[in-house]
């Protein structure tokens, strides 16, 4: 068995599709490799307000061809929705440019092909899909620690933007980091923002906030972040990669979107004209029905209220795994929201297989394993963790 990490060699879908045979063989199976959100009967989770959403879709327009960038509505929709209180603030200050994509998969695609930067710089534990779309679009990867004293590393990232020639895109996958669940405090924001504007004397940065669990976030968060977005410099360029899949656990409609905020007019039709030409090239245009989906959920009542249940039922399986782990002395990474928690192991492939056999599947991750809180739930959260200090122990 091979030893050494690489995201690279990590195939969630395929690791996934191992544990679903497991599963479907047999119930006792834990298969916490799931990035989707599971009710506690094991179900997807439904909102309401997305079945009333859907319900009020046009099959007419659904059918038809939809502008490339997903439309004016599409793009109000999603500044609605991200900045909320703010909105029109952001609208006064910025120039925003933004496109549908398909999710934020396809967000980050294109802000890593768009961008002019040699080198993007990941932090070292990750979602493993940044690697490949690295790879497709023919840059370089860079990495920086994520987390010192189960703080964000700051000085790390620092470090590698001095020590790098190139031109840098820095991805902050925040709030709720996948894998760990880390969540940035408003005072690393301040400083993060600070540290760059430095740097941005002397390099061309640009800065990709990736958002896919936004409303797992305790707080509201543009609403919080902007007036620290604010100080950034202009020749700082400034990215959002918008996903609809976890916010409306609709993964299969791909809803998705990349944002750019500039203050500079032409910087933002530049990037409009560009994207538009990758999107013609790659899809021709969106998949309607999740652009009609965002335009209509937006407006419904339930919406906020069904998402903050979300949150709950994940914070007691976040409960109930960090309090059996202090009792078993398991170490973790900084959880504080979202699908997943990362427990610690030098050895993430070895510990990965031998908790197969007590039928518990999982995801190596970077020094960690990866389990989705997402989609197990209370009563195999406590099978999980005994499972793991037996196999830790061993
Ligand atoms: C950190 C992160 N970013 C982006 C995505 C992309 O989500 P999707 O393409 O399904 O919308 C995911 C999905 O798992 C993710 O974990």
């Amino acid at each position: 068995m091979k030893l050494e990490f690489s995201n690279l060699d990590v195939d969630i879908l395929q690791i996934s599709k191992e544990a679903k045979k497991a599963k479907s063989n047999d119930p006792k199976v834990i298969n916490a490799t799931l990035g989707v959100l599971l009710d506690e009967n094991g179900q997807l989770l439904e909102f309401e307000a997305v079945k009333e959403a859907l319900d009020d879709i046009d099959m007419v327009v659904a059918k038809n061809y939809l502008p490339q960038d997903g439309g004016t509505l599409y793009k109000n929709s999603l500044y609605q929705y991200l900045f909320r209180s703010k909105v029109d603030e952001v609208l006064d200050r910025y120039h925003l440019g933004s496109t549908w994509t398909s999710g934020g998969s396809g967000a980050l695609y294109m802000a890593f092909k768009y961008d002019k930067a040699k080198t993007i710089l990941l932090p070292n534990i990750r979602w493993n899909e940044y690697d490949q779309i690295v790879e497709v679009v023919h840059k370089q990867i860079g990495t920086y620690n994520l987390l010192k004293n189960g703080a964000f590393d700051l000085e790390s990232l620092k470090t590698e933007i001095i020590n790098n020639n190139e031109s840098i895109l820095v991805v902050i996958n925040d709030p709720c980091q996948n894998p760990t669940g880390y969540e940035m405090s408003l005072a690393e924001h301040e400083a993060l923002a600070k540290m760059i504007n430095e740097q941005a004397n002397t390099k061309k940065i640009s800065l990709l906030f990736d958002v896919a669990y936004l409303n797992y976030s305790s707080e509201p968060y543009f609403e919080f972040l902007l007036p620290i977005l604010e100080t950034y410099n202009s020749n700082v360029d400034i990215y959002i990669a918008f996903s609809g899949s976890k916010s409306f656990g609709v993964y299969g409609f791909r809803m998705g979107a990349l944002l750019y905020l500039n203050e500079n007019e032409e910087k933002v039709t530049l990037f409009e004209q560009k994207v538009k030409m990758f999107a013609g090239a790659i899809y021709g245009a969106p998949n309607s029905m999740s652009v009609q989906l965002l335009n209509e959920v937006i407006h419904k009542a339930s919406l906020e209220d069904e998402q903050e249940q979300a949150r709950n039922l994940i914070n007691n399986r976040a409960n109930k795994f960090i309090g059996l782990c202090f009792e078993k002395k398991l170490n973790f990474y900084t959880y504080i929201n979202g699908f997943f928690v990362t427990v610690k192991t030098k050895e993430p492939l070895k510990l990965t297989e031998a908790l197969k056999q007590y039928k518990v599947y999982v995801v190596p991750t970077f020094e960690g394993i990866r389990i989705a809180l997402s989609s197990i739930n209370l009563f195999e959260v406590e099978r999980l963790v005994n499972s793991l200090k037996k196999v830790i122990d061993e």
